[in-house]
Parts: C-alpha cells; structure tokens; sequence
C-alpha cells in the first residue's frame, strides 16, 4: 500500500508527518530539524538552494533568496498583497502572462506555484529519506480561509513536485484532528492558528466516534508573524532615519539584516522582557565610513507596537463565533497553533476572550502536519476511521447585470456541496453565454475573486429565451470549484471554456513537471557523485599514507615495484573519474582502491 505523507506547507516553516502503525510522527530534515524553512535561492552557480541552507545564505544572497512565498500563491498582479510584497521583498517580482505574479532569480523567472512546488519536492526527499522509499501521495494543508484559486495554486505546485495531493485540507483542521483523532474526544473547540503569513480561526464540534465537523471558519490570508516582524522593522527604520537621515531600507542586503534581527527580538521577547538589536556596520554613509544600528526593544514596546495586529485577530474570533451562533462560553477548549501563539500577548488575547486558558498539549509548529498525515492514512486505509466535515470560507456565486453579486452557494456551507442554476438565452439565435464565477462576501462583485470567465459555446440555435442551460457549481472536499452545464431540452453536456482568471495554464504546469524531474534525476545523481567522491578522498589519502612504507619494505623486488607503479596508477585514475564527475567510473575504481588499500595493509604489517 502506498504511504500518504502529510505536509503542512507554512509561510515560514514546513512540516511532513507520516503514520508510523496507529501514531502520527513528524520527520525531521537531514539536520535533525523537525521543520524546514519555506525558503528558496538560486546561487551563483545556478544552483538551488531549499530550507537551511538558503536560509543561512540570505543575507549574502538576499535577491536570489524568496522566502514567504505563500503570501503570493494563487494572488493576481495587481491586488493590495502583491503591491505590498513589492515594497518589502527583497528579490524581484514581475507580472506573468495571465495577471498572475511571477518571482525573478537570476536569469529565471518562476511562477509562484513552482517555488512552492520546491518545497514540497525538498520535502519529499525528506520523507523519503527517512522512509526509505519512494512517495508520491500527500495530503497538503492550507490556510482554512484560502480561496479556491489559493487552492488551485497549491495543486499546481503539488503537481509540479511530482506529488499527488490526494486531498487538501484546511490547517486548523488539520489541527483538531491531530487533537482529537482517536481519543475520544466529545467537544466543541475552537482552533486560533497565527503562523507567519496567516490566520484562521475555526471552531468544530468532535463527537467521540471520530466525527470532526467544521461549523465554522474564518480568518485572513495576510496577517501573520511577518506582520508583526515588519512592525519592528518599520519601528527601527524611523529611529535610525531620525538619527542620521538615511533610509535603509533601500539596501537590500541591509533590509534581509534587519528582517532577520527583527524576527529574532520578536522571538527573544517571548521568553524576556528586554532584548538588544545590534546591527554592525548597517550602511554606509556616502562619506565612507559606516553605521551601526543598535537599539533595545523592550516586550511593552513590541506589544505596542503590534496591538492593532493582536486586536485584528481578536475581531476574527468574534466574528467567527457569531458565524457559529455560539457564545464563547460554549467552546470547551481552545487550541493553539502557530509559532506566532507563543507570543505573551496572543496567549493573553486569546485567553481574555474566551473566558478559558488555551489548551497546552500541542505542538504549535507539528501539529499541523500530524493531522494531514492522520488525514492521509485514513484516505487510504479504512482502519483509521473517521468523518471529516468541512466548510467553504468563502461564498460563491456569480456577477449579475449591474456588477452585483448573486450568491450560490453561502460561506460555511459543509463541503462537498453542489448548486444548480438555470440561464437562458436573452437574444435571438445567441449562441455563447457568459458567466463570471466569483467567490467573497461583498455584494459589489468587484469586491470578490474572480474564479474564472465560464463561457458556455455552441448553443442550440433558437428564438432568444428558449434555451435553457442549467449550469452545476460544485465545490469539493478539497474546496475546489467546478462548473458543469447542460441543455436542459437535449440533456446534452454542454461545452465550457474556462479561462483561468489567474495561475498557470495545464501545459505550463506540465513543462514545470518536467523541469522538476529533470532536477531531480540531477540531484539524485549529484548525490550519488558526492557520496562515491568521499568514500574515495578518504581511501586515496591512506593510500598516499602507506605508499612511502610500502615503497621502503617491498620496493627493491620487481613484484614490489609493479605493485606501486599499479597504486599509482588506480590513484590517477581515480582522480580523473573525480575531475570529470563520472559516477560510474568513480565506483569501479572504488573498488580498485579498496583492493589496494587491503593488499597494501598485507604487505606493511609483514614489513613491519
Ligand atoms: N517564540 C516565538 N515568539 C514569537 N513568535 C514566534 C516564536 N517562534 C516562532 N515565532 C513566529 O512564528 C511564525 C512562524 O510560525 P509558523 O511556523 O507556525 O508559520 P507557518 O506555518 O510557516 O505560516 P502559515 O501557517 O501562516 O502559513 C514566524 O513569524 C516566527 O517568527
Ligand atoms: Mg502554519
């Protein structure tokens, strides 16, 4: 049976889990680490570079670096996210072929869904490493208030990894499930999930036979950690601009130190009251000679600064309540997900509010993860038994005359849900129908996401009103949405253009397959090099070692003499394998150098 991993794919930091028997584990990287950092650069070299590593090299590499990617996936060109990136982000981005957004390194300009699609590949490798084998199902976890092309965005870099995202779910579910799966659990709760990028609050009811149902979710997809960091880094950028009128901010080597000390007080002021921020030699004055930036921050001030923040997502909790008609003494529990949860002042928030101490027995940055890879199992093998109930964020519905927006399908509906509508022609002989499917809470339709342009083609030709079309809007478990039509006189499926209103084409996505697999027969096999190479610079520099004293013990005889002269040659041949990065090659005189190496052993223990 194939295994499912779960990845909860952060805006900061990933996460892969997998089943181990009836327990969710979450694996750690190649370093140990049980996350990784969604961050992705191309070196120099043209090398790339995924979590750790490309993390360590941000500041010497800071526009070839994109971290927070997800803050952009599945967002068009010119929407209030996207220009705010462009103030802040330090590498490049541009505007792609369908108003979409696409990020530039180096010489390459790559679709969001790809960068994203680099993390899920780097962890891939590391479940696969760990496991032993090859996997190719996951179940992904998204923000719960994603929209569907948020969501189709995901897909897509799923797709580009190689992955089969056999399901997505929703990251504060994700969550209660790793809560309650299994533990007989009868409650109702509410998840408060402030990562890096975003939040989502949602409440579910658990029943004791494994049944999560979401009643209710709400959030925003751009307010998280990176908010509250760039607070600071606003805070140090005035103070510093006021001392010595300069704007460092415009150095972009400068922007990634800063961004990088502000996190790290943010953190350190989680545990103590006072930090200091010291920034050597920040910039350099037109003058020539340079400035330092140092400053203490204390927790008071931070709070401060961030109180908006913390109160936005307090109103988000309420509002999430009034949207399950409950009352806040009605949840029994309240779990906390997020690095950002460790925060005093979210605890605090978070605890007012509710009337009740957070719970404490998750994991804030696994979780997530856990819950995906239960998710997975239970896809797969029906041992693992449960009900999952979730909702849609977001309405859907279509543009009316006038821009209005008619609603289909109404925020939190339980998913998977369906709605049908009928249209009908309104001029003679017309053959092509319109429709704009749209998703939000605003009755303006300019307001919402446009999902995509649906044109109905080839109608039955027919005096104006006579051709009924009943058009099917279907939104799934993953909260993806469909549109089917047919003639309702000929009950014929009747054809339909889409035209994505933003996000990748599926030829581009398959080209993106492509290059993915290429790179990783590359790195598969540069693996392979790296691993030969030092087996063999360990062997070669005994060999070097012993030659000297095998020379003196059996040089003077012809067999000796024809022994070495045959080391020798094994030794460059080996180095020209190494020089000329032929795999192959460097194996088979592995072996020649071990055989030698044995020989040699024999002959200076004689010696000896
Ligand atoms: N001790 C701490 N105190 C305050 N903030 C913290 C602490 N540890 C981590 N964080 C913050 O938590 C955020 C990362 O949280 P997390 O890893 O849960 O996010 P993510 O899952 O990557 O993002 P998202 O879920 O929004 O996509 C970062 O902004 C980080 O600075
Ligand atoms: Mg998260």
């Amino acid at each position: 049976m194939d295994r499912v991993i779960g990845i909860d794919l952060g805006t900061t930091n990933s996460c892969v889990a997998v089943m181990d028997g009836d327990e969710a584990v979450v694996i750690p990287n190649r370093g140990g680490y049980k996350t990784t950092p969604s961050i992705v650069a191309v070196t120099e070299a043209g090398k790339r570079l995924v979590g750790h590593i490309a993390k360590r090299q941000s500041i010497t590499n800071a526009e070839n670096t994109v971290a927070a990617a997800k803050r952009l996936i599945g967002r068009k060109w010119n929407t209030a996210p996207v220009k705010s990136a462009l103030m802040t982000c330090s590498y490049g981005i541009v505007e792609g072929p369908h108003g979409d957004v696409r990020i530039q390194l180096r010489d390459k300009t790559y679709s969001v869904p790809e960068i994203s699609s680099m993390v899920l590949q780097e962890m891939r490798v590391v479940a696969e490493d760990y496991l032993g084998e090859a996997v190719s199902k996951a179940v992904v976890t998204v923000p719960a208030y994603f929209n569907d092309n948020q969501r189709q965005a995901t897909k897509d870099a799923g797709a580009i990894a190689g992955l089969d995202i056999i399901r997505i779910i929703n990251e504060p579910t994700a969550a209660a499930l790793c809560y309650g799966f299994g533990k007989g659990v009868d409650k109702t709760i509410a998840v408060y999930d402030l990562g890096g990028g975003t939040f989502d609050v949602s409440i579910l009811e658990i029943g004791a036979h494994g049944v999560f149902k979401v009643i209710g979710t709400t959030g925003d997809t751009f307010l998280g950690g990176e908010d509250f960091d760039a607070r600071i880094i606003d805070w140090l950028v005035a103070g510093f601009q006021d001392e010595h009128q300069i704007d460092i901010r415009k150095d972009r080597m400068a922007l990634q130190r800063l961004r990088d000390a502000a996190e790290k007080a943010k953190c350190e002021l989680s545990s103590v009251r006072e930090t200091e921020i010291n920034l050597p030699f920040i910039v350099s004055t037109g003058r020539n000679e340079a400035l330092h930036l140092q400053r203490s921050l204390s927790r008071e001030t931070l709070e401060r600064l961030c109180e908006d923040l913390i109160e936005r997502t307090v109103d988000i909790c309420r509002q999430a309540l009034v949207e399950a008609k409950l009352d806040a003494d009605e949840i029994e529990d309240v779990l906390l997900v997020g690095g950002m949860t460790r925060m005093p002042a979210v605890q605090r928030a978070v605890t007012e509010f509710f009337q009740r101490e957070p719970n404490r027995g998750v994991h804030p940055d696994e979780v997530v993860a856990l819950g995906a890879a239960i998710q997975g199992a239970a896809l797969v093998d029906d041992k693992h038994e449960m009900i999952l109930l979730d909702v849609t964020p977001h309405a859907l519905g279509i543009m009316t005359f006038g821009s209005y927006f008619e609603e289909l399908i109404p925020q939190n509906t339980t998913v998977p849900t369906s709605r049908a509508k009928i249209f009908t022609t309104s001029r003679d002989h017309q053959t092509a129908v319109k429709i704009l499917v749209m998703q939000g809470e605003s009755k303006q339709a300019g307001d919402n996401e446009l999902l995509g342009e649906f044109v109905l083609t080839g109608l039955r030709s027919a005096p104006k009103g006579q051709v009924e079309i009943e058009v099917t809007f279907e939104i799934n478990t993953d909260g993806i949405v469909s549109v089917h039509a047919k003639d309702l006189e000929t009950q014929q499926a009747q054809s339909i253009q889409v035209t994505a209103s933003s996000g990748l084409t599926t030829d581009e996505v398959q080209s993106m397959i492509e290059g993915a697999k290429e790179y990783m027969v590359e790195r598969r096999t540069d693996e392979e090099f790296e691993g030969a190479k030092q087996s063999a610079e360990t062997l070669l520099a005994e060999l070097e070692a012993m030659l000297p004293e095998v020379d003196r013990v059996v040089g003077g005889a012809d067999f000796g003499r024809d022994a070495v002269t045959k080391a020798r040659q094994v030794i460059e041949r080996t180095q020209a394998a190494m020089d000329r990065r032929d795999t192959a090659a460097l194996k088979e005189q592995l072996e020649q150098l071990a055989r030698t190496q044995r020989m040699f052993k024999g002959v200076v223990a004689r010696g000896g």
